[in-house]
């Protein structure tokens, strides 16, 4: 087999985008604002979001099917424009609904998909329970994929875009874990591990911070098409400063006054958290500088900052008098705040969380 990567290609990268734009609608609402991306080769990226966010978009993109309005990609070295071909090929895209007949059983499906391939009856038939055994689902592999649950479903579909053979080495799995209870996430989680023990290349999807803190290596914040900030879990939370000041105030007006430099909100309860870096000297200084004369602060308490706090810290807005943000994820698409001033405010933008 030739080496994919050509000449100009960043060998070290799988995926490697520049700029990539897209609008949708008229009038046009952009979407994608200039997104860059880079996932080294055997590796687990994740592109954590919001709904609405432009998840979905850019894996269509890079999984050619759409067309960037401007902006470059790369895939296996291939361009995703010129080389859509080649592309396709070398990748592998497992979104929420996969092509499964429902009437059919589980191994029916596969065997199926294997022949489409161009592989023998026998050989389709190896590889189907090649992959039953190896996603657990050889006790259902002869029951109807409708009695199937969520999570074997969804493990399912993993294995339907691996049919092919050789297997590809890129993966898009565009929120695989949406919807599925714990259990079933877990054993998700442990499919996707095992791709990338393999070598595979995997850019994921999710709306789930946790899931994105398990298994990426690096993780790329998108907030309303724009990356708000791209890195290893460690990387993000340090750029939040490592700890979290909770205060828990005793009137609304210092709440208000407080809240822009939050990274935690809870208006019911008046608590809202301050970044730190946890040392006494900080500590004691932002408590002096936010309550100079000990009336305002009934309560403090510190904790290690997680990827929520990064999360919100970089997407969320300033809340308002009128109407104090809560959940930056569920209202920044209709705030503007200083990452992305000329963000769409369309109300699809927000309207799915
Ligand atoms: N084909 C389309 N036509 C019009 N608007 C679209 C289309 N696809 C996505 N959008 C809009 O683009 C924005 C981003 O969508 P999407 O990429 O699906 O986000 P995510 O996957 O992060 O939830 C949303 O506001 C969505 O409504
Ligand atoms: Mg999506």
């Amino acid at each position: 087999m030739t080496d994919p990567i050509r000449p100009g290609g960043d060998s070290a990268a799988t995926i490697e985008a520049h700029g990539l734009t897209k609008s949708y609608g008229k009038p046009a609402v952009r979407v994608l604002d200039g997104i860059d991306l880079r996932v080294g080769r055997g590796t687990v990226f994740a592109l954590l979001g919001p709904n609405g966010a432009g998840k979905t978009t850019t894996v269509r993109i890079l999984a050619t099917l759409t067309e960037a309005d401007s902006g470059t990609a790369r895939v296996a070295g291939y361009d995703v424009v010129a080389d859509r071909s080649a592309v396709r090929r070398s990748i592998s895209l497992t979104g929420q609904f996969a092509a499964v007949d429902e009437t059919q059983t589980g191994e029916e499906n596969l065997r199926m998909m294997a022949r489409l391939t161009g592989q023998s009856r026998a050989a389709a038939r190896r590889r189907a329970a090649e992959l039953l055994e190896r996603f657990g689902l050889t006790a259902a592999a002869r029951r109807p994929v409708r009695t199937y649950s969520g999570g074997m479903r969804r493990r399912l579909d993993l294995a339907a875009g691996l049919v092919g053979s050789p297997e590809p080495g890129v993966f898009f799995l565009d929120e695989p874990t949406t919807g599925l209870d714990p259990r079933s996430r877990q054993e998700l989680w442990e499919a996707v591990r095992e791709l990338a023990a393999r070598g595979a290349t995997v850019l994921l999807t999710t709306q789930y911070l946790e899931e994105a803190d398990r298994l990426a290596g690096r993780i790329a914040l998108l907030d309303r098409g724009r990356i708000a900030a791209e890195g290893t879990a460690a990387d993000l939370k340090s750029r939040v400063g490592g700890h979290r000041l909770d205060l828990v105030l005793t009137s609304q007006e210092a709440y208000l006054r407080l809240a822009g430099r939050a990274v935690h909100h809870s208006p019911e309860t008046l608590t809202l958290g301050i970044p730190t870096d946890g040392s006494a000297a900080q500590v004691r200084a932002l408590l002096d500088e936010i309550d100079p004369v000990g009336r305002e602060i009934e309560r403090f308490s510190l904790h290690s900052v997680t990827l929520d706090d990064v999360f919100l810290a970089l997407t969320s807005s300033t809340p308002t008098p009128n109407g104090p943000t809560t959940d930056a994820t569920s209202t920044s698409a209709s705030t503007p705040d200083a990452i992305s001033p000329d963000a769409p405010t369309t109300p699809e933008a927000s309207a799915h969380v």
